[in-house]
């Protein structure tokens, strides 16, 4: 059977995007001591070597009203290009009163928008988060899939993590006390970095 030209055009697009991947990383909590920023780090150090990281910054931005649709502020316009030029985001929340802390939503909305300027759709996304509760985000990370979802985000799915923080887990140069728990994210970004590929196989950055 014939390979229809769009196939072809796609297979080149592929071959040129070569690691490094660069991961926009947004870290849920504006917490000098969060624990997610110590769990971003720890995340940074048992990734794969073709990822490479920078930080989504949002704690600038102001609360969204769709009266800025029309002339979108530059801060606002900065972020959007942060998330754009990532291959990937990767949520890193903690829980806030059962849902994701309301500057992190805040951020998701600005991405949103104006309508058709979505800069999450497509995007290869992966959520993970802290808690020192027993839940360890869980209800966070499933309102933040909701919404992920409805922005056609392409989310991992599998291996979700929830992680109970608990003191000298993680020490301040991001290295993970735990070899249980180590491995396990280890693991966690190994399929992260798995799922990038795959979605962007699919449907290659424009
Ligand atoms: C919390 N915390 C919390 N924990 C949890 O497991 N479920 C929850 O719903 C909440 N709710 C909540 C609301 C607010 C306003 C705060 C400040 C805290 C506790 C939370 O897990 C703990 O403070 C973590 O340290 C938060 O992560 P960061 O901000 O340190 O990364």
């Amino acid at each position: 059977m014939r390979i229809p030209a769009t196939v072809e055009i796609m297979q080149i697009e592929i071959l040129e995007h070569e690691p490094p991947y660069r991961v926009g990383v947004i870290i849920g909590s504006l917490a000098r001591e969060s624990i997610n920023r110590k769990l971003a780090g720890a995340l940074e150090k048992v990734a794969p070597s073709e990822f490479e990281f920078f930080e989504i910054s949002y704690a600038d931005l102001p609360l969204y009203s769709y009266d800025y649709d029309a002339d979108y502020p530059q801060v606002a316009l900065d972020f959007k290009a942060a998330v754009a030029s990532a291959d990937a985001v990767l949520f890193v929340t903690p829980e806030y009163n059962r849902s994701i802390p309301g500057a992190l939503k805040n951020a998701i909305d600005w991405g949103s928008r104006p309508w058709g300027q979505n800069a999450w759709a497509d995007k290869p996304t992966g959520v993970i988060g802290a808690s020192a509760g027993a839940i360890g985000t869980a209800l966070a990370q499933q309102s933040l899939r909701a919404t992920l979802s409805f922005l056609n985000a392409r989310q991992m799915t599998a291996p979700e993590a929830y992680i109970r923080f608990t003191p000298g887990l993680i020490e301040a140069d991001g290295t993970i006390t735990e070899d249980r728990t180590e491995a396990f994210l280890r693991n966690f970004m190994e399929k992260f970095f798995e799922h990038t590929l795959r979605v962007l196989t699919v449907i290659p950055r424009p």
